[in-house]
């Protein structure tokens, strides 16, 4: 089975964030059961040296304004089908944000771009090689099932997946014409978003299926409270609608072969963490005594991660001997805020900001429990990675952090098989009861050691998931009819 993915980020070439993680590891696992899946990405400056050594596999004069080719490569076990415009993408800094920290003025064009070259190499095919499935992932991919639509041929069926609700892609319905959309896709029921163009709502609105990265946000998605604006759409959708949770490519995220360690170690070696607990807190400037956990954000700087009432609950964690890493950035509110809390709580709170993926997995390595207290959370990589490397999530029970963390409540202790904290709601006081929680655990030596075996042990691989999405473009190339 040949699966086209659209996507705008891709690990390990271009990474904002988790959606880059899960489409660098999900065609690798889905070559294991025999279906190959192309990722098509616009190639950013990054991807430049790459695309120069690939093979040109589609061209046009015209794309939004500019030359554009297709370069069809392979590198990191994936292979590659590079959307090469420069006019569109080759620019320095942040994929979606210009210079001036606003989105760049032109990103409807870039991505409906994207989306448009999807849709033509579905219907002609590269190198011979033309996908059974066409799988969008989030608002950059949206317009795809649209244009798709708008051919009126023979054309493939497509899967839109969700990995952030609160992304939407939303532009001035001006624009239909200039993106090439025809006018009656824009309605309530389609395209239409309180009068603005929804990219993300296109794609709910039009794909055949529909996936998001978590049961349990499968089902939050259709709650005022979670599905922001959509949730009608997705009550109406909802026999279409499943959550099949993220998983974790364990060629990179295993501690036992990760260089990025000063140790590497298992669950049965487990005394080599302290090696790299100890680089940590000298990374960070804290002092290494044992009288409490360290606890780590590895974190974009949001509202929707809930690390304001991190900033609240530092005295508490202080006052029980808990120390605290810091590593994200985002908004410059929060990073301010966590730095003035490094000034004010020295030894005790150390803050590094920035984006520094090698130190992600130091600190996953080194550090006792990994803080997330979204107040969203669709599915959540770092609660995984904290898993695998035995660094116990302490996590809001929402999402995927629902659905991966067992609290380590009176239950779960006495059957031995907690592998964290969950709390609710997401409000200072329940934070505050977590993080004590969390301390009491590590008082217990024997108690916690038990948790961190578990937790390595728990399974966070893409097995069972990239099953679940053969299965889903199985039913696809089953029934549909074009
Ligand atoms: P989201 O996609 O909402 O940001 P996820 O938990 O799904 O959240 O994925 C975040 C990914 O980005 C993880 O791989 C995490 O390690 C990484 N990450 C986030 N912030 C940083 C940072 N400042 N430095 C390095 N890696 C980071
Ligand atoms: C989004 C979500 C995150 C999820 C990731 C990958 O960025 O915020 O929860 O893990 O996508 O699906």
């Amino acid at each position: 089975m040949k699966i086209l993915f659209v996507a705008s980020e891709c690990a390990p070439f271009v990474k904002t964030g988790g959606l880059a993680d899960v489409i660098g590891a999900v065609p690798k696992a889905l070559a294991a059961l025999d279906v190959t899946a192309r990722v098509l990405l616009p190639v950013y400056p990054a991807l430049k040296d790459l695309a120069s050594k690939g093979e040109t596999v589609w061209q046009s004069e015209t794309l939004q304004g500019g030359a554009a080719r297709v370069v069809a490569c392979q590198s990191d076990g994936i292979e590659l089908l590079l959307l090469d415009a420069p006019h569109l993408f080759d620019r320095p800094g942040n994929i979606y944000i210009g210079p001036d920290g606003e989105d760049w003025s032109d990103n409807a064009q870039r991505f409906s771009a994207l989306s448009f070259v999807a849709a033509e190499i579905a219907v002609q095919g590269v190198q011979g090689w033309r996908p059974d499935v066409v799988h969008a992932h989030d608002w950059q991919a949206g317009l795809v099932p649209v244009y798709l639509r708008q051919r009126g041929e023979r054309t493939p069926p497509s899967v839109l997946t969700i990995h952030n609700i609160a992304f939407q892609g939303l532009f001035d319905p001006t624009l239909m014409t200039e993106l090439g959309l025809s006018s009656e896709s824009y309605t309530p029921e389609g395209m239409e978003f309180f009068g603005q163009i929804g990219f993300l709502k296109a794609g709910i609105a039009f794909c055949d299926k529909i996936t998001t990265v978590s049961p349990t946000y499968a089902r939050e998605l259709m709650l005022p409270e979670f599905g922001m604006g959509l949730e009608g759409l997705l009550q109406a959708r909802s026999s279409d609608l499943c959550g099949i949770l993220n998983g974790i490519d364990l060629d990179v995220w295993s501690p036992e072969e990760d260089d990025l360690l000063v140790a590497p170690y298992s669950a049965r070696r487990l005394k080599q963490k302290a090696q790299n607990r100890a680089e940590v807190l000298r990374r960070f400037g804290l002092e290494n005594d044992t009288d409490g956990p360290v606890f780590c954000i590895i974190s974009r700087l949001t509202t929707q991660k809930g690390l304001d009432l991190v900033l609240e609950a530092l005295p508490v964690m202080a006052a029980r001997g808990a120390k605290l890493a810091v590593l994200g950035n985002g908004d410059k509110a929060l990073e301010n805020g966590f730095v003035a809390a490094a000034q004010a709580h020295p030894g005790s709170v150390g803050v590094i900001i920035g984006y520094d993926e090698p130190l992600s997995h130091l600190m996953q390595g080194g550090c006792d429990a990994i803080l997330i207290p979204s107040r969203f959370e669709p599915c959540g990589l770092t609660q995984l990675y904290g898993l695998r490397y035995g660094t116990l999530p302490v996590v809001a029970r929402t999402g995927g952090l629902a659905d991966t963390v067992i609290d380590a409540n009176e239950a779960a202790l006495m059957t031995k098989c907690a592998t964290g904290v969950q709390f609710a709601p997401v409000t200072i006081d329940a934070l505050e009861q977590a993080i004590l929680r969390t301390c009491d655990l590590y008082e217990q030596p024997s108690v916690w050691a038990g948790m961190i075996r578990r937790a390595m042990r728990h399974p966070v691989g893409w097995d069972v998931s990239a099953q679940a999405y053969k299965d889903i473009y199985t039913s696809l190339t089953g029934t549909h009819s074009a």
